[in-house]
């Protein structure tokens, strides 16, 4: 009797366990083990082809196509220019290409497309703006070097065909994912870090973070750098540029300031670093493209847009909260963040326009004005350093609600600085 008791318990061990495996295999199943992997040319850009083998992810790239407006009101894939709602980007970028053109982004199928209709682009753009544009990257960087960041930009787009695509984040050979810009692998390192020892889960932030941070282009050989020495922080960056690296000392020169100024791009991956998401392991991917089903089949969406347009599949995977709740959150945020944004860009309009004043005044006093333009540069760059990022503070918004107030401070000022140069408070 007790040994069939024992027989009975040890099958009915055997079997809770294979119950219990089939379904962590079920829920569990991380995409990677399920897709059959097939090795493709090193220099197979078409996405349809690379959608042969893996229908799922192609079918979902596809749709960054579209085309809609993301319902927070703030992001979304609508090209529409930012100087609409935001008049005074047309003062404070004036002397400069993104007076003429700043529109917001849209899906990554059309970023060569973009990068070729953008006004902003003229005979002496250097070739270093293809850098996050196109996958070919991988080619001309291997045959040239750095040398291609030189090169006038109308020289090298005949050569390109293809944007962001499958082999922008993926070794076409063995599937895993990649990084191609050496700006981004040189910056890293310069911080001890060593890209190709990143887990899958940095990885899951670092395909993205290639192109979405901030960079400059170094005056000799344009090549592509990330300020990054001092820290990913505005603050860090803004120390990093006052040593004029390489001799970089300025984007532009406003023309009613005279101020030097400094242009950020898009810092996602800087701001979203310190925020609560990032430091609690939540990677790009986790929000950005999160996982899907189809017949049981687990998959990474590759429809890289607004979180916000599914978000039962981004972000209640570890919220409890319901989507209206969650939406609200958002928008409460990004509303916020908007208004002070907005009053950060047009108090540092004014100061353009006090300092542009003063420097006309006969007995200006230069220190006086020598401080007043190099009090708007740090607040545009803090300003410019908020509104450039894409998440309208939701990515990290203590630091942004900070960095926007420390920007209005700091352009009143420069206005002060201004009018006591100019005589008008002495
Ligand atoms: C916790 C979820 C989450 C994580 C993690 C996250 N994002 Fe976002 N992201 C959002 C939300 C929410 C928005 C705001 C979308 C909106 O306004 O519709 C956004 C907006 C964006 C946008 C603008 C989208 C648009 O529609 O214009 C970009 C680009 C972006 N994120 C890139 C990144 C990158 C790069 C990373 C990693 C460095 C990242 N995000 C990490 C949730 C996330
Ligand atoms: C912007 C970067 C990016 C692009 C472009 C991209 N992928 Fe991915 N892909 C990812 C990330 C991130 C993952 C998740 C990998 C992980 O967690 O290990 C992934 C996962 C996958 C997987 C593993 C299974 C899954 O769904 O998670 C396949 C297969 C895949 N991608 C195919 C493609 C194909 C085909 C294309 C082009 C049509 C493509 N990818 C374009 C970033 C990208
Ligand atoms: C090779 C560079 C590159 C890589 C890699 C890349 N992006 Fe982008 N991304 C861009 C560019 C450039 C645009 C703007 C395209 C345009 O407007 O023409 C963009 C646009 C976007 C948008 C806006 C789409 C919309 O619907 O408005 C989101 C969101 C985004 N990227 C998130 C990500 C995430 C998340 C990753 C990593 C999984 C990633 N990107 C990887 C360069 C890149
Ligand atoms: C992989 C897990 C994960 C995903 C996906 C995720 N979150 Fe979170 N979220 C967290 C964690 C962890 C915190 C930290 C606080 C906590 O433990 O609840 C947090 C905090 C928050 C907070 C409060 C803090 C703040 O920064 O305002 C909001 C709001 C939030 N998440 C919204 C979202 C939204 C919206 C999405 C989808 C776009 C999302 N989250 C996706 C894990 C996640």
């Amino acid at each position: 009797m007790k040994s069939k008791n024992i027989i009975l318990k040890a099958l009915l061990g055997i079997v809770l366990i294979l119950v219990i495996g089939l379904l962590l295999r079920v829920f569990f199943l991380t995409p990677d083990d399920s897709v059959k992997r097939v090795s493709l040319p090193e220099t197979e850009y078409d996405p349809a082809v690379w959608g042969k083998h893996y229908p799922l992810e192609y079918q979902s790239y596809l749709k960054n196509k579209e085309m809609a407006p993301s319902p927070t009101g703030f992001g979304g894939s609508v090209k529409e220019q930012k100087s609409v709602k935001e008049p005074e980007i047309l003062t404070n970028f004036k002397g400069m290409a993104f007076s003429k053109d700043y529109s917001e982004d849209r899906g990554h199928p059309y970023a060569l497309e973009d990068l070729k209709e953008t006004r902003r682009i003229g005979p002496t753009t250097p070739g270093a703006c293809m850098t996050c544009k196109t996958a070919q990257l991988r080619d001309i960087y291997k045959e040239k070097g750095w040398g291609y960041a030189k090169i006038p930009l109308t020289e090298l787009l005949p050569l390109l065909k293809h944007p962001i695509v499958c082999a922008s984040c993926h070794d076409p050979q063995t599937m895993q994912l990649r990084v191609l810009n050496p700006a981004f692998i040189e910056a890293l390192a310069r911080r001890g870090i060593d890209v190709q020892k990143a887990s899958r889960k940095e990885m899951r932030s670092y395909v993205c973070g290639q192109c979405h941070a901030e960079y400059y282009f170094e005056p000799e050989g344009k090549r592509v750098v990330f300020p990054w020495d001092k820290g990913l922080k505005p603050q860090d960056m803004y120390a990093y540029y006052q040593d004029r690296p390489a001799g970089f000392d300025m984007d532009w020169q406003h023309p009613d300031s005279q101020a030097r100024m400094l242009k950020a791009q898009h810092p996602d991956f800087e701001l979203s670093s310190s925020g609560v998401h990032a430091q609690s392991g939540v990677a790009c991917a986790d929000c950005h493209m999160p996982y899907l089903r189809d017949n049981g089949r687990k998959y990474s969406s590759h429809w890289v847009t607004s979180p916000m347009k599914h978000i039962q599949a981004s972000c209640r995977t570890c919220h409890t909260q319901s989507e209206a709740w969650l939406r609200d959150r958002v928008k409460t945020t990004q509303n916020h963040v908007f208004q002070l944004q907005h009053t950060a860009g047009q108090t540092i309009a004014r100061a353009h326009e006090a300092i542009g004043r003063a420097g006309k005044a006969p007995k200006a006093s230069p220190d006086d004005l020598a401080r007043a333009r190099e009090l708007v540069r740090r607040a545009q760059w803090y300003w410019d350093f908020i509104a450039a990022e894409n998440s309208m503070g939701f990515h990290n918004p203590d630091q942004t609600l900070n960095t926007l107030g420390q920007s209005i401070d700091l352009a009143h000022q420069a206005i002060a600085a201004a009018d006591r140069a100019s005589g008008a408070t002495r």
